[in-house]
């Protein structure tokens, strides 16, 4: 059979068309996937990356819940725009930690991944208040519930490390039991801005070649 009859056949045929497909995409994906899983510098964590405390992991949940990466990405790409406007670019080795990843792909607001350390704590939080009070033209959505509610509401937040030591996060038991006392006290803007102001701290700019 030449290169025809056989292309041929396989039109006619949707079983065999639809095995071919799913045969090619197979090998495409494992392409992609597999030497991912061999590759040692996308598990290292990068410089000084370490588990979330108990008060950042709190923030980050709430990132999650208030739906901030519908605005906001985490990943700075290697261009020159990119690394000139929001800092060094991202590692994969800085979200060894990350679980789920926050990269994300739309930026209606900037990208957060430097963003720690880029405003004081009492800026941040006039802007989760009210965007407009420090970013007169911001379209950035209000979230002033944050300030009212109570960041240890749940009381789960060592559940969830014990969640994540068994897959791979080193906590201690230490910082387990502590983990409670430490979001006492503390409401939802709190943990927020604490997560806020770790983000892209772990690796310093002199590290970019
Ligand atoms: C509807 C889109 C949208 C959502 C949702 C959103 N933002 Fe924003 N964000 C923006 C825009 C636009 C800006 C730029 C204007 C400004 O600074 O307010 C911004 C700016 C910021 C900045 C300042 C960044 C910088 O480098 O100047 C921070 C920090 C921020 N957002 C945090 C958050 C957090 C935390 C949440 C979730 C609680 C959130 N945003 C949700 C659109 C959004």
């Amino acid at each position: 059979m030449n290169g025809v009859g056989l292309h041929k056949k396989l039109e006619e045929n949707a079983g065999l068309l639809i095995f071919g497909i799913l045969f090619v995409s197979t090998i495409g994906g494992l392409v992609q996937v597999l030497p991912s899983l061999f590759q040692e510098s996308l598990k290292t964590p990068t410089g000084t990356t370490r588990p979330y405390s108990a008060v950042e992991l709190a923030g980050r949940d709430i990132y999650i819940r208030e739906g901030c990466s519908v605005c906001h990405s985490q990943q700075i790409r290697p261009l020159l725009a990119e690394v000139k406007r929001y800092g060094p670019y991202s590692r994969a080795g800085e979200s060894v930690y990350d679980r789920p990843f926050l990269w994300g792909s739309k930026r209606t607001g900037p990208d957060l991944h430097r963003v720690g350390g880029k405003y004081s704590d009492i800026w941040h939080r006039l802007h989760l208040i009210n965007p407009r009070d420090v970013v007169p033209n911001s379209i950035m959505p209000a979230y002033p519930w944050l300030a009212e509610r109570d960041a240890n509401a749940g009381n789960d937040i060592h559940l969830k490390m014990i969640a994540l030591r068994k897959l791979g996060h080193p906590y201690s038991d230490e910082q387990i039991e502590a983990a409670p006392a430490a979001l006492e006290g503390l409401t939802d803007i709190d943990a927020l801005i604490g997560y806020l102001q770790i983000l892209g701290t772990w690796t310093k700019p002199e590290d970019t070649p």
